[in-house]
């Protein structure tokens, strides 16, 4: 018998796409499943859905279309869908949609194997979108290396509630996996030659977790624990929230060089009254204070935030007070979005008086600025050294290899391919249109 393939498709942020690829290890080695590329010779396609805004989920809608269509010349094949959408539409999703045929939830994937099991011996759909707690990291098979780099969720949901966002509603509550399960999952990664750990999160360094002996520990304190395992050469983590962000943590960028030269600070905007009607949790004076801590700590750090623009009762002061916040921090290429009223969040039933196209403009502005100051950055790093991570052959030519920065930066240069995997340092020679060119310094044997 030949193996049943699965495709799987991911809409959303970086822990949609992890939890892609763990579905796939689930069905990987729970049902025998094989991975494929292509959802025409799949047996199973997993959309795995995001409903961050609005643009996000139409896209799933209009997917699942063209899926119907693979399912009626393909019988047999089954449809799943998971993610944000499938956990805010629930059996929604069934009655637009009947010849999906298992729906679950972020907190319930790892009962996937189950329910199609169920909908074959029961002939009729199945939904569960429930929230049983952090259970389904006990139900996931070790994780598989696949690469240099690797991800790991850390916690899971958000109890957060800023008044634009789905997130709480679709993923539950805050959750905090057990230190001792994190840190077995990254020693095996590491094992398997891993160096690169991403630790994954809404607001990671809200962690909290137990020692053995029962002392508590923060997200500082694990940040320790995982640069001391063996063979893990970088840490980054996404995405952290700026009330969490400890005077220990910022300490953590001083004593802690396994820390990667960047962090993601989502601000959404600079300007007081709107972080307040967006219940933040924190004024523009509270943010800088934490970039002048982390400046500080680690002179060379680059930052990169998330801003909405057009949220409702946004001002044109508020607006450029954004701005001014901007040019404050010098922010490294970022996200930002125009506000997208969220069905069910406070924010989509607030008074909002601007028209459309001038939140585009005001959109256009900040990209403009933002990219400008990112160029900035890139020139800025002509004639540095960089610590950088081998990821593959490079497309530019024989012999060449690419590499990524600290900072997220494709750099380009000439070296033996015996290096993928490795982290290596060049020197950066020149700045292209998406990427930089280096010159190779050092093997990693050879400096420390
Ligand atoms: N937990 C993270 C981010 C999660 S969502 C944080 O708090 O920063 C990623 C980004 O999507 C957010 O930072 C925000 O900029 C954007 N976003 C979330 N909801 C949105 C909405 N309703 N409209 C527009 N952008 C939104
Ligand atoms: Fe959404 Fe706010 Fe939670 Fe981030 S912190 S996930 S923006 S509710
Ligand atoms: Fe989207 Fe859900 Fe992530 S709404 S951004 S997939 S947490």
């Amino acid at each position: 018998m030949t193996a049943k393939k699965i495709f799987i498709k991911s809409f959303g942020c970086q822990m949609n796409e992890y939890d892609s690829n763990r579905i796939v290890d689930l069905m990987t080695d729970s049902s025998g499943y094989i991975k494929t590329n292509s959802a025409e010779d799949a047996d199973l396609v997993i959309l795995n859905t995001c409903s961050i805004r609005d643009k996000a989920q139409q896209k799933v809608y209009s997917e699942l279309g063209r899926i119907r269509t693979l399912k009626e010349q393909r019988p047999g094949m089954k449809i799943a869908v998971g993610g944000c959408v499938a956990s805010q539409e629930g059996s929604k999703i069934i009655e637009r949609a009947p010849y999906v045929d298992v729906v679950f939830g972020p907190q319930t994937l790892h009962r996937l194997p189950d329910m199609l099991d169920k909908c074959k011996t029961c002939h009729h759909s199945q939904v569960d979108v429930s929230f049983p707690g952090i259970e389904k990291f006990d139900y996931m098979p070790e994780p598989h290396k696949n690469g240099s780099a690797a991800f790991i969720s850390i916690m899971e949901g958000c109890s957060k509630f800023c008044t634009y966002c789905v997130v709480p509603y679709t993923r539950g509550q805050e959750l905090s996996r057990p230190v001792a399960d994190v840190l077995r999952d990254v020693k095996s990664l590491a094992e398997q030659g891993v160096c690169e750990i991403t630790l994954l999160g809404q607001n990671v360094n809200a962690y909290e977790g137990e020692l053995p002996d029962g002392d508590e520990i923060d997200f500082a304190m694990l940040l320790e624990l995982i640069a001391a395992i063996d063979g893990i050469e970088r840490i980054r983590f996404m995405t952290s929230h700026p009330t969490n962000f400890t005077p220990r943590l910022i300490n953590a960028y001083r004593t802690i060089p396994k820390i990667v030269s960047h962090v993601h600070l989502p601000v959404q905007s600079g300007s007081d009254h709107v972080l307040e009607l967006m219940k933040r949790g924190y004024t523009t004076e509270q943010y800088l204070s934490i970039i002048r801590g982390l400046r500080e700590a680690r002179p060379d750090i680059c930052i990169t935030s998330d801003f909405i623009v057009g949220f409702p009762g946004e001002t044109e002061e508020d607006f450029e007070a954004t701005m001014k916040l901007i040019d404050e921090c010098r922010f490294d290429a970022s996200f930002s979005f125009v506000f997208s009223p969220r069905p069910g969040t406070p924010a989509a039933d607030m008074p909002d008086s601007t028209p459309q196209e001038v939140k585009l403009e005001r959109l256009q502005k900040l990209q403009k600025v933002n990219d400008a100051q990112a160029l900035r950055i890139s020139e800025a790093m002509v004639g540095s050294i960089q610590r950088v991570l081998v990821t593959g052959a490079s497309k530019k030519g024989e012999g060449m290899l690419a590499a990524r920065t600290d900072n997220n930066r494709v750099v380009n240069f000439e070296g033996p391919l015996d290096l993928l995997g490795k982290m290596v340092q060049v020197k950066i020679t020149d700045v292209r249109v998406h990427t930089l060119g280096g010159t190779l310094i050092n093997k990693e044997k050879d400096f420390n």
